[in-house]
């Protein structure tokens, strides 16, 4: 696996001592070659890099936001795609505050195998989890082969969070709507508050965190 290591929050010395800190453990699942990557890419470093290397096992990253006095730690679990490592991924959803589970609007095997995946997090991840669907590549809707309205009733009856995205040039590549969890990540019993962390208004380039709160 990739990793750039776990641990606590990092906390500099002195450094926003009297901050609530926040913890989501967030893991993005989806078919193969979907955007997986580029999308936490985006996230984490605003960048997309036309020729992403497929994912092996899966990798870890991590991003800090402040949000006023609260930072906000993402603990970011970007999982492989591809068939063979599909046994894998209990170990990345278990205890996971929030998933994305991406497919590509150019592909509609990708829609359904995402359909199969919301379908394994309702049986077997936390019964408090945030499910959000995400419609990648929107950036090349002409060759659209799911349809926006589809993908949107398909979330609805499913209570799942939907939009549609581009890693390629960053639309809605913002971390949707998340429960609130208590400091230090200790999911609180109210866990679906829904306060919304829109990082395209807080962190549009993902490295004013760095100096707000030590970064990662
Ligand atoms: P695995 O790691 O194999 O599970 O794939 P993945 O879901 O992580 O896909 P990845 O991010 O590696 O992207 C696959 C390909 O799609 C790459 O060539 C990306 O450049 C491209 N891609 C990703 N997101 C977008 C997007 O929003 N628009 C377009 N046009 N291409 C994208
Ligand atoms: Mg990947």
């Amino acid at each position: 696996m990739a990793g750039r290591g776990g641990g606590g929050p990092n906390r500099p010395n002195g450094a926003a001592a009297a901050n609530k800190i926040c913890q989501f453990k967030l893991v993005l699942l989806g078919e193969s070659a979907v955007g997986k990557s580029s999308l936490v890419l985006r996230f984490v470093k605003g960048q997309f890099h036309e020729f992403q290397e497929s994912t092996i096992g899966a990798a870890f990253l991590t991003q800090t936001v402040c949000l006023d006095d609260t930072t906000v730690k993402f603990e970011i679990w970007d999982t492989a795609g591809q068939e063979r490592y599909h046994s894998l991924a209990p170990m990345y959803y278990r205890g996971a505050q929030a998933a994305i589970v991406v497919y590509d609007i150019t592909n509609t095997d990708t829609f359904d195998r995402a359909k199969n995946w919301v379908k394994e997090l309702q049986r077997q991840a936390s019964p408090n989890i945030v499910i959000a669907l995400a419609g990648n590549k929107a950036d090349i809707a002409n060759k659209r082969a799911v349809e926006f309205q589809e993908a949107q009733a398909y979330a609805d009856d499913n209570s799942l969070l939907f939009m549609e995205t581009s890693a390629k040039t960053a639309m809605n590549s913002h971390i949707p709507k998340l429960p609130k969890s208590e400091p230090q990540g200790t999911a609180g019993q109210g866990g679906r508050t829904r306060t919304g962390v829109d990082l395209e208004q807080t962190n549009p380039q993902g490295s004013s965190s760095s100096r707000c709160c030590g970064g990662n």
